[in-house]
């Protein structure tokens, strides 16, 4: 059997103004009115799954219960970090509560809660082919062809089909975030995907690469479910035992290591938004190139994202320019320097 994990735990700081540390945005719907995390459950219909299980930040937690309540979404608990240790923990709580007591060991499928895909059935027949590699004990990436040498994402360098399809292969290597050059290396290679973000892998195995590579991440992690306390749907690890525990992502805690990587290729109009600038790739834009949205007026201005919250915006000659209002900030950005905007959020968290 399947199970869902959600990872509804991150802050999506470049997407400031509108993605706050109060309401990031997995709870924002970006792209039609369902949130990001509403459409990233929905998804999961039409494959023979049990609910998903959800794990965000405590702060969270009535903004996710509400979303999937409003939204007529099942799910099978919701795990409270007490703070982000990012996904590598996330993981093993997830893969932890999965194989706890009587529960069986179930094919863990792992998802990020803020990404956009446009074909659904490509998405759903990915993830049902790489069933039997999951079963065999391997842990499936799925992944992207590459358009661009984005350094945000991990790489994956396939080996051999591992099927007469040719539709799984074995990883040979798998790079996370790597600089600009090496990134450009590997899109000119052609050997190359991009990690999704999105496996599949029983939780046993998981926890079993973990123990190999992190045991200290494992061994907070049981510690801390340890001294859970449970209240209703919510499941709260101990505080100040998960607060000890590292901070890493599963990229580099497990997957760059693990010898059982396995890539299955998901063609499904993928996107990973995490700048304004993916947003605008994917939006609906006027023969100028401007994605508008709310009172805009643009004059003479080309490959724009200007969007709205209230007040009137015009611009006037402008080209590949990011104007985002909010109700107490303003952001106009270059559209190839959006990457820099956590850099403001850093410095306004320091400047408190
Ligand atoms: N519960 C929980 N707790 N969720 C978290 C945490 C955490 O501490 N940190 C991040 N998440 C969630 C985010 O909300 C997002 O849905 C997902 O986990 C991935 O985290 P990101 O922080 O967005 O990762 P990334 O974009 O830098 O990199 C990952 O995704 C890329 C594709 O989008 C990596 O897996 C890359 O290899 C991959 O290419
Ligand atoms: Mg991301």
């Amino acid at each position: 059997m399947i199970l869902p994990v959600v990872m509804a735990g991150g802050s999506g700081t470049r997407l400031w103004p509108l993605s706050r540390k109060l309401f990031p945005k997995q709870f924002l719907p970006l792209i039609d009115e369902a949130s990001m995390l509403q459409s990233t459950c929905a998804r999961l219909q039409g494959i023979e799954s049990q609910p998903p299980l959800l794990i965000c930040g405590d702060d969270h937690r009535f903004i996710v219960a509400e979303q999937l309540r409003e939204a007529g979404i099942g799910h099978s608990g919701i795990l409270l970090e007490p703070v982000g240790r990012n996904t590598a923990p996330a993981v093993a709580l997830a893969a932890l509560r999965a194989t706890a007591g009587d529960e069986e060991d179930p094919l863990l499928l792992v998802l990020a809660a803020d990404h956009a895909i446009k074909d659904l059935a490509a998405f759903q027949a990915a993830v049902m082919r790489s069933v039997p590699q999951a079963d065999a004990g391997k842990l499936v990436t799925f992944g992207i062809v590459p358009t661009a040498p984005e350094t945000g994402y991990g790489y994956i360098r396939k080996a051999q089909a591992l099927n007469a399809d040719g539709n799984a292969f074995a990883v040979a290597e798998f790079v996370e975030k790597p600089d600009q050059a090496t990134a450009e290396e590997y899109l000119r290679s052609g050997d190359f995907y991009w990690n999704s973000g999105m496996f599949l892998f029983r939780a046993s195995r998981y926890l079993e690469e973990l123990a190999k590579f992190r045991p200290d991440i494992l061994a907070a992690c049981e510690k801390a479910l340890r001294g859970a306390s449970f209240d209703v749907d919510f499941v709260r690890p101990a505080k100040e035992v998960f607060l000890a525990c590292a901070d890493e992502s599963i990229d580099y805690a497990v997957m760059e290591h693990t010898r059982d990587a396995v890539v299955v290729p998901m063609g499904c109009g993928w996107s990973d938004l995490g700048s304004w600038s993916a947003l605008w790739e994917v939006s609906e834009k006027d023969e100028q190139g401007n994605s508008a949205k709310g009172d805009v007026i643009l004059q003479d201005s080309r490959n724009c994202f200007v969007q709205s919250d209230g007040k009137l915006i015009a611009t006037v000659g402008l080209d590949d320019v990011v104007v985002v209002e909010s109700d107490d900030a303003i952001l106009v950005a270059a559209k190839d320097r959006v990457q820099d905007i956590k850099k403001v959020v850093e410095r306004l968290k320091a400047e408190g």
